[in-house]
C-alpha cells in the first residue's frame, strides 16, 4: 500500500487531496483489515467521474431491456430478441459487451426454463406459452460496463414456474436490505440464499455476481450462498452485480459440453435469475441498472 501525503492528489484519480478524499476511507479500511477481514482492492473503487460514466452506460442498459419487455411475445426466436438487442445498444451508440466476449457469439445471453445462465440465441429456439426467460443484457458504453437481466413470462406459464420467477424477483430485495457500506458480501449472500431455501428452491453456488464497470468482470465474485459476516467489505464506490439463479429442484448444474457456455439444471427443472447493478453509496447504495 502505498503512503499518501495528505495534501497528495488522492489515489481514487478525483484530483481531490487526499485528505479531504479517501483517508477516512482508507482508515476505516485499515481497521476491517487489521481485523482480518477481505477488503476491496484500490483498483474497483470508482471515482465520481468513472460513476457517472457507468450510470450512463447502465441508463442505455435499462432502456435496452425496456424495449425487449415492450417486444417480446410468443412465437418469436431467441435470435429475434438478439438481433433486437443488438440494434438498440447501436442505436444508442453503444456496443453489447457479450459480442465476441471470449468467444461468445451472440449479444445476449438468453436462458430458457431449465437453461441457467449463458444461453445463447438461435434461429431455431422458439419462445412458446408457458416458457420463462431470462434476457441478460450487458453495455459498453464510452468504455463503461453495465450489466443487468429480467426474467419474462410467455404468455400463461404454470403457477408453479410463475412463483419460481417472483420469488427470485423478491430475493433481490432481501438481499438488498442488506446492502450498505461497511457491512459484508456474505451479509447479502446469507439474505438471499436464506429466503430461496425458505421458499422450497436452491441457490446455484458455481455461478455467481460480480465487480463491474471498468471491466466486464473485476473483483470482487459475489455468492449467493455465503456466509453473513464474510467475503468482502462493501465500501463506498464499489459496483457490482446481485445476480442470483434460483432452481426449483436442485442446485446442480452443468455446462453445454457442445457450445461450452450454456449452463443447465442437472434435474431439468426449470431456473430463474433476475440481476441488478449496484453502487455503494456513502449511506446506502443505488441500483446502476436492472
Ligand atoms: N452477463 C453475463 C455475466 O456476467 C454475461 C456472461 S459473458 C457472455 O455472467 F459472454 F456470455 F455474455
Ligand atoms: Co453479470
Amino acid at each position: 500500500m502505498l503512503k499518501m501525503g495528505r495534501n497528495d492528489p488522492c489515489w481514487c484519480g478525483s484530483g481531490i487531496k487526499y485528505k479531504k478524499c479517501h483517508s477516512d476511507f482508507d482508515q476505516r479500511l485499515e481497521v476491517f483489515r487489521h481485523e482480518g477481514a477481505v477488503v476491496p482492492p484500490r483498483k474497483i473503487i470508482k471515482n465520481k467521474a468513472q460513476i457517472e460514466g457507468i450510470r450512463e452506460s447502465g441508463k442505455i442498459n435499462i432502456a435496452v431491456l425496456d424495449y425487449v419487455s415492450e417486444h417480446i411475445h410468443e412465437g418469436i426466436t431467441t435470435e429475434q430478441i438478439d438481433q433486437w438487442v443488438y440494434e438498440q445498444t447501436m442505436h444508442y451508440g453503444a456496443i453489447p459487451a457479450p459480442l465476441n466476449y471470449q468467444g461468445f457469439p451472440k449479444s445476449v445471453c438468453t436462458s430458457v426454463n431449465d437453461q441457467v445462465c449463458h444461453g445463447i440465441p438461435s434461429p431455431d429456439e422458439v419462445l412458446r406459452e408457458g416458457d420463462i426467460i431470462n434476457v441478460d443484457v450487458s453495455t459498453i458504453y464510452n468504455g463503461y460496463f453495465s450489466d443487468s437481466s429480467r426474467m419474462f413470462c410467455i404468455g400463461d406459464v404454470s403457477p408453479e414456474k410463475k412463483r419460481l420467477v417472483d420469488i427470485t424477483k423478491e430475493s433481490l430485495s432481501v438481499g438488498l436490505e442488506q446492502v450498505k457500506p461497511w457491512g459484508f458480501l456474505g451479509d447479502m449472500g446469507q439474505a438471499i440464499h436464506d429466503f430461496a431455501v425458505k421458499n422450497g428452491y436452491s441457490v446455484v453456488r458455481q455461478i455467481g455476481g460480480h465487480g463491474v464497470g471498468l471491466e466486464f468482470h473485476e473483483d470482487p465474485w459475489v455468492s449467493y450462498v455465503s456466509e453473513k459476516g464474510t467475503e468482502m467489505v462493501m465500501a463506498p464506490g464499489m459496483i457490482f452485480t446481485i445476480e442470483p439463479m434460483i432452481n426449483m429442484g436442485s442446485d446442480e448444474v452443468f455446462v453445454d459440453d457442445e457450445n461450452g457456455w450454456t449452463v443447465y439444471t442437472e434435474d431439468g427443472l426449470p431456473s430463474a435469475q433476475w440481476e441488478i447493478q449496484v453502487l455503494i453509496t456513502d449511506n446506502g447504495y443505488e441500483i446502476l441498472a436492472y
